[in-house]
């Protein structure tokens, strides 16, 4: 994604020459340092220094323009009261509105030459948001008055370069957002310690005796509602949430991305598994796969962490969505594996893998405005604490501006309730520790351009005709405040009303109480007892991974219905969701919690909640409001 100088567009070449014209000094003496991170990432420990030759593809993230704005555009495509509603934005409207300056370019640029740098050495990204310049580890040290060291995973044993900050000449810091790779931690731990929903066999828990697991002959399992309490199947979705008969027919017009990071992978057997028991007409028939960053649908590891995700997400959307094609945008390569930013990097051309290098072959593609409901899967969960600010709003206004484009972007809330990743919660100075107090908020669920799917339950001895509680099998729904993000207008009055009628009986001490930052989730769908063919069984599986592919579905079903009718697809969804017009369309949750933290953590409530959002949808209700929607 990255081109040479060179062939920029022509309102760049005027920066360039400037910069290249521009005569050298020692004006860029003073450096301020940009960025620190406030503590050692959790489980990771300082190894060794790195070579001093090896070669760091160091990208440095310009300051774009209009930011300020992008709420207040994002609303005006996708607020169900604004004259603009649904006119989405072209990618290249998006890549003029928020390009940098030419004077940061500029800037930039010619600090880079300052410091040694020939153009020749530097790229700029296809959005005009990134300059990449290829170095060795000592320049880029002497460049940034930084020491790299290797970090180590203390689990996986799996290594990470990074610095503790970096600094930058004083009149360069308000042309830079951030440069990486420096103090961001980007890299997920091993597949397996990082299995984000989780298996009835694990936990011993009661379904693994009654549910369908380890059936040898992978007999059927029948599809009734009686069981929906313990083993949740397509036709036990279909009844909790009213799914019309659906059988798609804008297909050709619609997409339903889903993302998966390598080496996670989906068996096809498993699929035909699956599809035999369930949605016979969909037996051998598989996702439109695209490679990004040099991904390979792997089937060399087999096992349950490393097909159980993909596995679930395509079963489920597969066989909901039937007969639309579902794309899988395969994510990362077999050494490297892959993050947000590579999947970002690949839809909008701003983010970049760690070790350098897209095919433009397999990327060229994007960005492309997709219209339908972009699945982000959750392998790869991270919390707030754990990356910059700086790097988390960078990738938020990503997303924003893939809604700006007419997606639908949906991630799982998390699956440890008010605590982060692996149930770790932080101390008093945000700093995720072993015994914290404070809740760890998930991200990218805080970021307010995105959708967050919370996680519900059939209530044990409960049928699908009685009200479903906030999911407490196994996993704990994700939900509460961002410690980063001001809450966007869109969710003010419903979480201003939640903090003044239902006050949580925790202080500033546990979670940002002051009203002023952003709460998630946004809705939820069940969580609990999936069934899914797996390695060659039936199992059961647990999480919001289990949730987000279900509401993608539906976004799914909404634009077919939308396509068919002339209208173009719902893209963000948030302003219209928590507006009056859908205050019927979803089933409220008012029973379960969300434990973490040594807490109950926040309970389910009338009206939006921290545990289950707005609640679960109700299909039937959904697609006429959206269709009734310019
Ligand atoms: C995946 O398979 C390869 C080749 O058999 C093996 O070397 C590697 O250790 C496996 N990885 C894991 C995490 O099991
Ligand atoms: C929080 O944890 C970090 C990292 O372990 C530590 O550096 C910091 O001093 C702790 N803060 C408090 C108030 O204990
Ligand atoms: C947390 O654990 C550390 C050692 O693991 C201990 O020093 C500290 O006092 C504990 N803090 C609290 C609040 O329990
Ligand atoms: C559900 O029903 C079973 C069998 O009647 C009973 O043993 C169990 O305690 C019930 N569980 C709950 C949560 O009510
Ligand atoms: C709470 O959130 C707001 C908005 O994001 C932020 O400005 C404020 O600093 C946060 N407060 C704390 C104590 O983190
Ligand atoms: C969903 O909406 C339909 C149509 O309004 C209604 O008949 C049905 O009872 C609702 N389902 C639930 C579970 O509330």
């Amino acid at each position: 994604m990255f081109l040479p100088l060179a062939l920029l567009a022509l309102g760049f070449s005027g920066a360039i020459e400037v910069c290249v014209a521009a005569p050298s000094s020692t004006i860029h003496s003073v450096h301020d340092v940009h960025e620190r991170r406030a503590a050692e990432p959790f489980g990771w420990s300082l190894s060794h220094r790195p070579d001093a030759d090896k070669r760091l593809p160091l990208r440095i993230g310009l300051k774009q323009q209009n930011l300020d704005n992008l709420e207040s555009l994002l609303l005006s495509v996708s607020h169900p009261d604004s004259p603009q509603y649904g006119r989405h934005w072209t990618p290249q409207q998006v890549v003029d509105a928020f390009a940098p300056k030419e004077e940061s370019v500029g800037k930039v640029l010619e600090w880079l030459k300052d410091s040694g740098f020939s153009r020749e050495k530097i790229k700029m990204s296809a959005n005009k948001g990134w300059l990449q310049v290829e170095a060795s580890i000592a320049e880029v040290e002497r460049l940034l008055n930084a020491e790299y060291h290797v970090y180590k995973h203390d689990e996986s044993g799996e290594e990470q370069l990074s610095c503790h900050d970096y600094s930058v000449p004083a009149d360069i810091r308000e042309h830079i957002d951030l440069i990486k790779p420096t103090v961001h931690f980007n890299h997920r731990p091993s597949p397996k310690s990082t299995t984000k929903f989780k298996r009835a066999g694990d936990l011993g828990k009661p379904s693994s005796t009654t549910g369908p697991k380890k059936s040898p002959n992978a007999s059927p399992v029948p599809p009734t509602l009686a069981n929906c309490d313990k083993m949740i199947t397509l036709d036990c979705l279909k009844a909790l949430y009213d799914v019309p008969g659906f059988h798609a027919v804008s297909t050709h017009k619609n997409s339903y991305g889903i993302v998966e990071f390598t080496p996670q992978a989906f068996l096809a057997g498993d699929l035909d598994l699956f599809f035999a028991n369930f949605s016979p007409s969909l037996v051998g028939v598989r996702p439109k796969t695209i490679l990004i960053d040099g991904a390979v649908v792997q089937t060399t590891n087999q096992s349950f962490d490393f097909n159980g995700e993909s596995d679930l997400d395509l079963e489920y959307a597969m066989a909901l969505t039937n007969p639309q094609t579902i794309t899988l945008l395969q994510t990362g390569d077999l050494v490297e594996g892959a993050g947000f930013d590579n999947w970002l990097d690949a839809v909008d051309g701003s983010f970049c893998t760690f070790e350098g290098g897209d095919d433009p072959t397999q990327d060229g593609i994007y960005p492309d405005a997709l219209p339908g409901g972009f699945k982000g899967k959750s392998h790869e969960f991270r919390d707030e604490s754990t990356i910059t600010a700086s790097s988390a709003m960078r990738q938020c206004t990503e997303y924003g501006k893939l809604g700006l484009m007419g997606s639908t972007i949906l991630y799982s809330s998390g699956d440890n309730g008010v605590a982060g990743n692996g149930g770790v919660c932080l101390n008093s100075t945000g700093q995720p520790v072993k015994n914290g107090t404070m809740f760890n908020p998930d991200f990218p669920a805080t970021c307010p351009f995105i959708t967050a799917v919370g996680a519900t339950q059939v209530n044990p001895n409960s049928t699908v005709f009685e009200p479903e509680g906030a999911c407490e099998q196994v996993i704990f729904s994700g939900g509460g405040w961002s410690n980063i993000f001001a809450i966007p207008d869109y969710q003010r009055t419903a979480v201003s009303s939640f903090l003044k009628n239902h006050p949580p009986p925790y202080t500033s001490a546990q979670f940002n109480n002051s009203g002023t930052s952003r709460a998630y989730p946004d809705l939820a769908a069940n969580g609990a007892n999936y069934v899914i063919g797996i390695d060659g069984e039936f199992e059961l599986v647990f999480g919001t991974s289990c949730s987000s592919p279900v509401v993608g579905s539906f976004i799914t079903m909404v634009n077919d219905a939308r396509l068919a009718a002339g209208k173009g697809p719902v893209g963000f969804i948030n302003p219209v969701i928590y507006s009056d017009k859908f205050k019927n369309a979803f089933n409220d949750i008012t029973s379960g919690g969300n434990q973490g933290c040594n807490t109950p953590g926040f309970t389910a409530t009338d009206g939006w909640d921290p545990v289950t959002g707005l609640g679960t949808p109700n299909v039937s209700k959904l697609i006429p409001i959206f269709l009734s929607l310019p």
